[in-house]
């Protein structure tokens, strides 16, 4: 070899470098006359090691020393009483979540331990009517966990290679959520909403023929969910081969999906009456109104529903709990209105406090909002509507004067577009006047 006759020192170690074989050639830059020879290069990488290795048990150890906090303060009774302040109703569906959640931070834990007993993670499928609170309660859910949770929006994603997003998007969204973090991000959950609109348009829900579009990206959900390595390059990086890409493997990470499954109700109804067709089911419930009895077919859902819904069964093996929401009724959406912490009711009446009004709605008005909501189907996502539509004269009107009026919506405000009951209080009439007047001015 030519470079044998050449003599190096090494800059590190400034020691002459022999070179018996091309393995003793040292790293060296011709330009400046720069080298290192094996030995340091050796020492060099031991100390980058030693130092990954003890940084990386650190963070373990933090990670672990912390979980039990974690896991103290994400009991399943703490998470419902959490999701209690915001969501209405859906206890079933809390307690789910509430538990699924728990079990995952439990399955890190136990992870350390090397007793070979290997906790399987439970993907969770939730289905439930439009605006029952599906999409709300795993959004009240993501502010509360300590670990990584992000929400995507199943029906945006397709296959690679067609227009919109791949599945990878998923998880590139969790990756963000956790900061960048690579070792949260795989401990992370992830939510896939509008899962429904992923289904196979051939399934028997559906007449149009092959989909191979949607079969494709739950093709590639599937891996997700089997558990490999996804990458994907950052957000707004085009994807090219040159592009630099983050890898993640998905094998821990959650994942719960959801969504309406708008008609699988009656892939369950026909099941149930082929299976027993005199006392069948649809004998039992012909009396009852749609909303329950759609309550009580959903409930019944099995996997070969889902199925002939049109979702491969490979996926519907990888999401074994199945969790269902009910129909909200006039008195949930009652309740909806005044209770949960954000309740539209609460907010209305802040915002009109800032014009010197105090607001009240009788209960008939709120029922009013109600029905109204009922008759438009789409559960409680109407409500915030109706108000509005309600609520814009008086908004615009009020703020005209700034009197300390008391305002009273009645349920003909609601039904007939009515006027308002304004009462004008007298200026001292309580003991927050001043409190109110110095606000207002
Ligand atoms: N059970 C509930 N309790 C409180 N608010 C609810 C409930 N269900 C729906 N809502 C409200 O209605 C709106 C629509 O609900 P969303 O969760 O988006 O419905 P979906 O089940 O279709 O995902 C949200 O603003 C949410 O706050
Ligand atoms: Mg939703
Ligand atoms: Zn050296």
């Amino acid at each position: 070899m030519a470079q044998n006759d050449l003599h190096h020192v090494c800059s590190f170690c400034k020691r002459d470098i022999k070179i018996t074989s091309q393995y003793d050639l040292p790293i060296y830059d011709p330009q400046t006359g720069f080298a290192i020879c094996k030995n340091c290069i050796k020492d060099i990488y031991q100390l980058i090691t030693d130092n990954e290795e003890e940084n990386a048990k650190i963070d373990r150890q933090r990670f672990i020393n912390d979980l039990d906090s974690v896991l103290d303060k994400n009991r399943p009774h703490i998470i419902k009483e959490y999701l209690d302040e915001y969501i209405v109703n859906q206890d079933h569906a809390k307690k789910i979540l509430a538990v699924a959640v728990y079990n995952h931070y439990k399955r890190m834990k136990c992870m350390d331990k090397k007793d070979n007993v290997d906790i399987e993670k439970s993907n969770v499928i939730m289905m439930g009517p439009s605006g029952c609170g599906k999409t709300a309660m795993l959004s009240h859910l993501a502010k509360l966990l300590d670990i990584p949770f992000a929400v995507t929006d199943a029906s945006s994603l397709t296959e690679a290679g067609f227009v919109g997003a791949d599945v990878e998007v998923a998880v590139r969204n969790l990756y963000y959520a956790a900061n960048k973090d690579i070792e949260r991000t795989e401990h992370g959950i992830i939510y896939l909403d509008e899962f429904d609109k992923i289904a196979r348009k051939s399934g028997e829900n559906n007449s149009i023929t092959a989909d191979p579009g949607h079969e494709g990206v739950q093709q590639a959900l599937l891996k997700m969910l089997e558990g490999n390595v996804v990458e994907f390059t950052a957000r707004g990086q085009r994807k090219h081969p040159e592009a630099p890409t983050t890898k993640i493997d998905t094998t821990n990470i959650l994942f719960i999906v959801g969504g309406a499954f708008v008609g699988i109700e009656k892939i369950v109804e026909r099941r149930l009456k082929s299976n027993d067709s005199s006392i069948g089911f649809g004998a039992q419930v012909k009396d009852k109104n749609e909303d329950s009895k759609y309550d009580e077919l959903i409930k019944q859902v099995t996997p070969e529903d889902l199925m002939k819904f049109g979702i491969i069964p490979e996926i519907i093996g990888r999401l074994p709990i199945i969790c269902t929401l009910g129909t909200l009724d006039e008195d949930a959406l009652l309740r909806i209105l005044t209770e949960p912490k954000n309740a539209p009711v609460k907010q209305y009446e802040k915002l009109m406090s800032v014009d010197n009004v105090t607001l009240k709605f009788t209960e008939e008005a709120l029922r009013a909002v109600s029905k109204k909501a009922i008759a438009r189907k789409t559960g409680a996502r109407s409500l915030k509507g109706i108000l509005e539509e309600a609520m814009l004269d008086i908004m615009y009107e009020l703020p005209k004067s700034k009197e300390k009026r008391q305002v009273t919506i009645t349920a003909e405000c609601i039904e007939k577009n009515a006027a308002p009951q304004i009462e004008v209080l007298a200026s001292n009439e309580d003991d927050s006047v001043e409190e109110k007047d110095n606000f207002a001015g």
